[in-house]
């Protein structure tokens, strides 16, 4: 099942499946570097992650695919979902490194940005991102979020102490961003929710 569709990616909701993958993306050094994932993960490991996310109202977990090929590149999701504040917190990892900036994480992001201010109607999305992840920050730079702050020496990650930003975006400036209104998300395309 495609749960949200874009011109790249389509996102689907996390399956038992899609273990194997996520661990072997968590566990490559590359994808590490600019992540602070508790690694090593294992099959294991992630069964029982997965048993607890896909129950927790809390967290939205997707796996990545290519529109052309439907090739399961990546993982994403909405995660630490709280009311009344309706802000959540977005992750996103493109495992496959051949897909890197080709576009294809600023859509997965991007399609997390409307289901979470569309379908869970959310007033602010928010993440964190280390000083020296640059594709992420451009990724979040293109969608219209803002850096909120850094965080000086706030995460151990390989062996250091490592800053991070603290990146965001509010409903209200999503909507300026792509041109909407309120009004406007009542006939939101529904052939992007499938
Ligand atoms: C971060 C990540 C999700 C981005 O996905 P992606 O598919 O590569 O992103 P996109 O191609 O949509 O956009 C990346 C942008 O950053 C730019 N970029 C990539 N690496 C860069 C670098 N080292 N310095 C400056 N810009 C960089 C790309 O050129 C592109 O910008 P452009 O569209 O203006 O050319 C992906 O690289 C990834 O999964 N990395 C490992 C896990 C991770 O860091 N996740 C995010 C945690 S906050």
């Amino acid at each position: 099942m495609q749960l949200l569709k874009g011109e790249k990616v389509y996102l689907k909701l996390f399956e038992e499946e899609d273990i194997p993958n996520r661990v072997k993306w968590i566990n490559d050094p590359d994808i590490q570097f600019t992540l602070n994932y508790d690694i090593p993960t294992s099959i294991s490991k992630t069964k029982r992650w997965f048993a607890n996310a896909v129950m927790d109202p809390t967290r939205r977990e997707f796996s990545i695919f290519t529109v052309e090929g439907d090739k399961h590149i990546g993982f994403c999701g909405l995660f630490n979902i709280k009311t009344p504040a309706m802000k959540a917190e977005l992750h996103c990892v493109i495992g496959e490194k051949e897909y890197w900036s080709g576009g294809y994480g600023t859509e997965a992001y991007k399609l997390l940005d409307e289901y979470g201010f569309i379908e869970l109607g959310l007033n602010k999305i928010y993440g964190f991102q280390l000083l020296h992840n640059h594709g992420a920050h451009r990724v979040v730079e293109k969608l219209g979020w803002k850096r909120d702050g850094l965080l000086r020496e706030e995460t151990y990650s390989h062996g250091t102490v490592k800053d991070v930003y603290v990146v965001s975006i509010l409903r209200k400036d999503w909507l300026i961003h792509n041109h909407l209104n309120e009004d406007d998300l009542l006939l939101f395309p529904n052939s992007r929710h499938l």
